[in-house]
């Protein structure tokens, strides 16, 4: 089994929000994409951040930004992120009827179209839809905050998901996104995950930069055919 080298994607939650664009510049060279919560008080019970902000944002970095939508109706709203220039959306598979649709619509607006699956959510429904995607975001936690504990059991989803992609051809990240840190996301690259969402490991890291580093080599160590 091989995958991708590892794309590793700082989450702006843990970021010093008073110092947003210096924040992101710490990571500019060092991350593959920038990953951006937006979670509204309904889909998560927590609020974060919408549309203008990351307009803004948008102009102050060239990473690619990794929008995660934490949301209801992403088929109202996600459209507007690709417009703002996100290189990737990503929305809830519990928030929305139709994904297949959705997705189209974010290829056609010029995104890459990515599917989350929460916690408590099982994979198997939403395999046959994976064609359609070209991001598979799993939750390695409850999605809502940054901080919390890794839930290694989530694992057999991507297991699941990596055999999946191989028997079916399929040009697919598979990310995962929390509590991703040193001691964590080699159990997860060894079990299929290219993609590695971390906010905690990196700003709460002395050099944001160096954390970044140091996780694309445990990565890449514990990846499949390393
Ligand atoms: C939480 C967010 C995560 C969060 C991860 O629902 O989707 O992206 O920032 O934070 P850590 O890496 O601290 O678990
Ligand atoms: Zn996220």
């Amino acid at each position: 089994m091989t995958v991708p080298p590892p794309i590793i994607a700082p989450s702006i939650l843990a970021a010093d929000f008073s110092r947003l664009a210096e924040e992101v510049r710490a990571v500019e060279d060092a991350a593959d994409w920038l990953h951006v919560d937006v979670m509204d008080n309904h889909f998560v019970p927590n609020l974060t951040i919408g549309l203008p902000v990351v307009q803004s944002l948008r102009a102050a970095t060239k990473l690619p930004f990794d929008v995660h939508l934490m949301i209801m109706d992403p088929k109202r709203w996600a459209p507007g992120y690709a417009d703002a220039g996100a290189y990737n959306v990503t929305f809830h598979a519990e928030a929305c009827d139709d994904p297949v649709a959705l997705a189209r619509d974010l290829r056609a607006a010029g995104a890459r179209a990515g599917l989350a699956i929460d916690r408590d959510t099982p994979i198997e429904p939403y395999l046959d839809l994976l064609p359609s995607f070209d991001t598979l975001l799993i939750m390695t936690i409850k999605a809502g905050f940054g901080g919390q504990r890794f839930i290694p059991q989530m694992l057999d989803k991507v297991r699941a998901v990596r055999q999946h992609v191989a028997a079916g051809h399929l040009d697919l990240r598979i990310e995962v996104d929390g509590g991703i840190a040193a001691d964590t996301i080699e159990q997860a690259a060894a079990a299929g995950v290219d993609a590695f969402v971390a906010g905690t490991a990196v700003y709460g890291a002395d050099d944001p930069a160096e954390a970044v580093h140091r996780l694309r080599g445990l990565a890449e160590r514990a990846a499949p055919d390393a």
